[in-house]
């Protein structure tokens, strides 16, 4: 952070506290109240964190009013048409674009990481066919903290290296595996002959008793829905990550309360949420009732796929998702399909209505991301699996560049108490 010595000055019940001015790269200054409680002995409150800045950090920046994603300075819509998830990794990891053999190197070590501890497959067993996989995942990503014990020492960067290949090389399988017990399916081995975005779709639709051919418009579609989901600054999942690694528990363990956070139909679980609302719309002419509803303070009921927290300007990730629903649609000759025809829709009703473009409510990356799923052939329960299935690098370069800040401590917010104050015990027959 650019320190240029500006100061902010809190002046408060006789008090004057000086509060250094931090200027970042892009963004809007912060100021850094570390000092204020031992200082003015008073704390900040900020439920949900609406305006604090938790960390600093170099990996991703959002403008929310303009609508702009940087990884590492990359626009996302670029990173989206020019790149390719593996690469998006390398440069959300390592902090550059990687030359040729970096690259290679790098796809390698990935590639030849993707299958599990053979032992793992009986965590699968413990779980009821019908759960969802988001818990199958939740579970047997903690439990890889029983197998890979050579690379828990999160004060080993040996040892983080290997962590961080081995849950985004294994990611994939485990989402996969997750999808097959679901549907009493064979799991499926991964295969070093494929790229990441085939060998996952190989690895959820193939079954022993034929061929299976991955069709280049669905990988080219789901490494694009990889690298679109990537990173994003210190969203609700990333920010648990960092919580729990504040502590110094394993990567593993860390990664598993990331993707439980994920799951909430608030964060990761919209895309889910979103496609079911579609399909409980139905129909164009429905539309009217639900804008009603999610106007209507007395209905719990909101617009999944709709507004976010940072962006008060359209999502540049649900732009390029819906230009890809568009292309994907068309290639499988599913152009004409009734949810998209009802999405979109929806979202110029919502565009138009006055209520939404006051409270700055625009699609968001999860609008359209569950419409190419479905066309792929993936159930919605399978939709925040493949979040959390590209996530997973971010939260890693996230989890990264905090154990290696000088200035970590440990996380541990205060609060506002408003319950009884001091008081003895009573006996119950005195009560
Ligand atoms: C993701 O943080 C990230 O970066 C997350 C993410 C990532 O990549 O990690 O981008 C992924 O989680 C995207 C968001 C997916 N969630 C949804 O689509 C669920 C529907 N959206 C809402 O639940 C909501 O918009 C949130 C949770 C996304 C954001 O909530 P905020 O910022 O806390 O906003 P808010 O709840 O304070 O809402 C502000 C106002 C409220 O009305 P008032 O109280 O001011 O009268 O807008 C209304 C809300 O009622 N509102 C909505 C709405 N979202 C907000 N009204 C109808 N439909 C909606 N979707």
């Amino acid at each position: 952070m650019a320190d240029d010595n500006r100061t902010a000055t809190l002046t408060f019940d006789n008090k004057k506290v000086d509060l250094p001015i931090h200027s970042p790269s892009v963004g809007p200054d912060v100021l850094d109240i570390r000092k204020l409680y031992g200082q003015g002995g008073v704390f900040t409150f900020d439920p949900g964190y609406t305006s604090t800045a938790s960390c600093e950090s170099s990996i991703t920046f959002i403008d929310g009013d303009e609508g702009v994603l940087l990884h590492r300075g990359y626009p996302i819509d670029q990173l989206a048409e020019k790149s390719h998830y593996l690469e998006v990794c390398y440069l959300l990891l390592y902090g550059e674009l990687p030359e040729g053999d970096q690259l290679e190197d790098f796809e390698s070590r990935v590639t030849s990481h993707t299958m599990l501890h053979e032992q793992m497959m009986f965590f699968f067993r413990g779980f009821r066919r019908d759960a969802h996989p988001m818990a199958l995942m939740t579970g047997v990503v903690g439990a890889m903290s029983a197998f890979y014990h050579d690379s828990t020492d999160i004060a080993d960067p040996w040892q983080r290296e290997v962590a961080t290949i081995r849950l985004i090389a294994k990611m994939p399988t485990i989402a996969a595996m997750a999808y097959k017990f679901t549907i009493g399916q064979p799991f499926v081995y991964p295969r070093n002959d494929l790229d990441y975005s085939s060998n996952f779709l190989r690895m959820c639709f193939a079954v022993p008793s034929e061929d299976y051919e991955v069709n280049p418009i669905l990988s080219r579609a789901m490494d694009r829905i990889f690298t679109l989901h990537a990173d994003h600054e210190q969203n609700a999942s990333t920010s648990t990550v960092r919580l729990a690694s504040s502590s110094g528990a394993n990567p593993f363990a860390c990664i598993a309360a990331g993707i439980a956070c994920l799951w909430g139909p608030a964060h990761g679980g919209a895309n889910q949420a979103c496609l079911e609302m579609l399909k409980e719309i139905g129909t164009v002419d429905r539309i009217p009732e639900f804008i009603a509803r999610a106007k209507d303070k007395n209905d719990p009921f909101r617009l999944m796929g709709f507004g976010h927290r940072v962006y008060k300007n359209f999502d540049p990730r649900a732009t390029v998702l819906k230009q890809s629903a568009d292309e994907v649609l068309e290639l499988l000759g599913v152009e004409n399909n009734p949810t998209l025809q009802v999405a979109k829709a929806l979202e110029a009703a919502a565009l138009a209505d006055p209520y939404f473009a006051e409270k700055k409510l625009f699609p968001n990356v999860d609008f359209y991301s569950g419409i190419i799923l479905e066309a792929m052939g993936f159930p919605t329960s399978m939709f925040t699996p493949i979040f959390a299935v590209s996530r997973t690098v971010g939260w890693i370069s996230q989890w990264k560049e905090m154990i290696a800040d000088p200035a970590m401590k440990i996380g541990r917010p205060r609060q506002l108490y408003t319950g009884a104050t001091y008081r003895d015990y009573v006996d119950v027959e005195n009560r």
